[in-house]
Parts: C-alpha cells; structure tokens; sequence
C-alpha cells in the first residue's frame, strides 16, 4: 500500500492518538535480523520486510502530525557486514526512494539524508538527490534518514569544521556555546532535538545513535522487531511518551 491511499486517519487511530505527542520521533530500526532468522528466512528478506514498517510508520507519523522523522537506516559500523547484505541494503534504499517518490511530494514530505552520505554506492547517491532536490521545499513533515551516520562520526566533523574556522579567523574560540556546535552537526537540518527516541527489538543501548541530540529525549525499547512494528507498536509508543514526565533538570511544576 502506498502512502495516500491512506492518508486520512481512521477515527479510531486519531480518537486513540494521544495529545502530548512528540513533535521530533527518531526511530533505532533494529532486529530485521533475528526476525527473518526465526523464520527460517534470510537476513534480506527481514529488511525487505522491514521496508513495508519503514512505509507503514511513515505514513502514520504524517496522519499524526509529527513534524520531523529520523530514522536510522544504516550506521557507519554497518559497513563492516558482509559486503551482499550492504549492497543489498542500498538497493532496497533504491527501490523505496523510487517507490515513494511520488507519495513524498503529495503528502509535502520533506526528505533530508544525514552522515557520510558521499560512502554510499553511485546509484544510492544519485536517487537520494534526486528525492531531495524534488522535495526540498516541502514542510508537512521532514523525513530524515540516517545513512552511513553516527553520532561519533557527526562530532568529528564538527569540530573539524569548527577547528577550521578558528583557523581561518572566521571564529573566536570563546564564542563556541552549545548552540554554535548543534549548528554544526548534521543534523541542525532537523530543526530541534528528538523528543522521543524508540528502539524496537529489546535491545537497550543507543549504537552510536544521536548522541549529542538525545541528551534530553525519552527513550522507548519495544521488543517488537522492526519488520513487525507497525501501527499499533507506534501509537503504544506515542502513548508511553505522553505519560511521561519531562523535567531537564529542573524541579516538576
Ligand atoms: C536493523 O536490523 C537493520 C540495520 C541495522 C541495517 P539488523 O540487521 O541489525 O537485525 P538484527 O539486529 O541482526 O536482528
Ligand atoms: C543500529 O543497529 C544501527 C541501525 C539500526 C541502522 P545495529 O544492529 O547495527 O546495532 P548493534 O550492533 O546491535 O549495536
Ligand atoms: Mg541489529
């Protein structure tokens, strides 16, 4: 299914909705793996199947309103796997950007890429411009995809821009703030930290995932596996955020 035909929330999802919801989700996909093992499959037919959650969620986080979806396809120690799974990694990433090409411009879905985005095979790289020059001025929603990233990685090359700059007098070091170094990440394209940060699968560790920018998010472990967190795994997600209290660090009201 594509993503207008159902665009329009049904009554019942948008009734169960709940009201405090995050305005930045950021999603560590996990376990494709383990759910293709345990059906006697391969490990690309779990991220073929994990495709369909990645089509399912987005279309739900647009219905909701969420304004920016970050997902975490492909970290930089990725590219230590076997060099099939990479490979057939980025051709499923081919086949989606096709795909949802069309569905992204209807439903105004901006697409951004983030991390070491020049790695990634030719044919990855010349249809993640294309989708993002075509949906650049969109603002309904950002999609961002995490592709040869990690938060490491982004740290590096903002201090080496910011050294840089030092370096060319176009910076006074005692200038350097919080919000000086957030500008120089990968991801100030976002427009803001994630509020929510869900990993499926049962692990509970972040794998080199936004670490300067989920300072502050709530964090949910499903023990969903990705290819099956769908729908409804999402909205008891959504629900457990918005019971949460937030304080960053200050004393609950
Ligand atoms: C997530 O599933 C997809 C990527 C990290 C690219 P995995 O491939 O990590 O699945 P498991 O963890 O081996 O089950
Ligand atoms: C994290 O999952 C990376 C992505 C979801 C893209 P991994 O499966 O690579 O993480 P580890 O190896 O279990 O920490
Ligand atoms: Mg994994």
């Amino acid at each position: 299914m594509r993503l207008h035909e159902s665009v329009t929330s049904t009554k019942d999802e948008s009734s169960a909705l709940p009201a405090a919801l995050p305005r930045h989700v950021a999603i560590i996909m996990d376990g494709n793996g383990r759910w293709a093992k345990r059906r006697g499959l391969g490990r690309s037919d779990g991220h073929r199947a994990g495709a369909e959650s990645v089509r399912a969620i987005v279309r739900m986080a647009r219905r909701a309103g969420i304004g920016t979806l970050t997902l975490y396809a492909f970290s930089e120690q990725n590219w230590s796997r076997p060099a099939t799974e990479v490979q057939g990694l980025f051709s499923l990433l081919v086949d989606f950007l096709a795909s949802e090409r069309d569905e992204l411009r209807r439903h105004e879905i901006r697409l951004v890429a983030i991390g070491h985005t020049d790695k990634l095979p030719l044919p990855a790289r010349l249809a993640l411009r294309k989708v993002v020059d075509d949906t650049r001025a969109h603002t309904a929603m950002t999609l961002a995809l995490c592709l040869s990233y990690g938060g490491r990685e982004d740290l590096v090359q903002a201090a080496r821009s910011l050294a840089e700059q030092v370096r060319a007098g176009t910076l006074d070091p005692a200038t350097i703030d919080e919000s000086t170094l957030a500008r120089s990440l990968w991801t100030a394209r976002l427009g803001g930290d994630p509020d929510l940060v869900i990993r499926t699968s049962g692990e509970q560790r972040l794998s080199n995932f936004l670490l300067w920018e989920s300072a502050y998010a709530e964090l949910v472990f499903s023990d969903v596996d990705w290819p099956d967190f769908r729908e409804a795994e999402f909205l008891a997600a959504l629900q457990a955020f918005a019971g949460r209290q937030r304080r960053f660090g200050a004393v609950a009201a």
